[in-house]
């Protein structure tokens, strides 16, 4: 993601999310402190979805994920997380966490499919309707079982795009 794909980022975030980031967050995600990693997906010139994470240590923690929704599912958000994941896996994190809604059960498939499991919960989180939030970690994504998983994921994305 670059500045001047902001604003476009920005209008995929506010009909996505009912407490959307400002564009000042991302742009300060942008300007981050180099443990930030922000990635868009394009359909054409088009901006069509995006994923931002940071790192600190071995742990990673995705902060956002969105496609708009005329361009869900067609297997971008996976194609994001799989760039993602891609990412830090090779700067030698091993962890990966994120929260989400506990209505949010698209979502929450597409995390599961990731290795992702829930290991917590955070009551009344989100200040918008104080939701609790579900706390979802990996196991070590550098271990045989997630390399083995990551890869099976890609093949099928790979197969339903041929
Ligand atoms: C969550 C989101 C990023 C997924 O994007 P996407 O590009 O449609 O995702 P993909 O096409 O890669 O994968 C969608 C998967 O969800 C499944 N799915 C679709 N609707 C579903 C539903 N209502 N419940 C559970 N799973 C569902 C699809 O079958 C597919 O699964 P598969 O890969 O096993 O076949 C998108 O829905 C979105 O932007 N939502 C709004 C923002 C949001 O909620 N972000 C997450 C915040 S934690």
């Amino acid at each position: 993601m670059m500045m001047t794909d902001v604003e476009e980022v920005y209008n995929i975030e506010r009909r996505s999310h009912s407490a959307p980031w400002s564009k000042l967050t991302f742009q300060r995600e942008l300007l981050g402190n180099h443990h930030n990693l922000c990635l868009v997906a394009q359909v054409g010139e088009r901006i069509v979805g995006f994923i931002c994470l940071y790192y600190v240590l071995d742990e990673a923690h995705i902060t956002n994920i969105a496609v708009d929704l005329p361009y869900q599912n067609r297997g971008i958000a996976t194609r994001l997380m799989l760039s993602a994941i891609e990412a830090v896996m090779q700067r030698g994190i091993r962890n990966l966490t994120l929260e989400v809604r506990k209505s949010n059960a698209k979502a929450q498939h597409l995390y599961i499919k990731f290795g992702f499991r829930m290991k917590g919960l955070r009551k009344g989180y989100y200040t918008d309707n104080y939701e609790d939030a579900l706390i979802f970690w990996t196991g070590d994504i550098t271990s045989d079982y997630y390399k083995k998983l990551f890869g099976e994921i890609r093949r099928d994305l790979e197969g339903r795009s041929a």
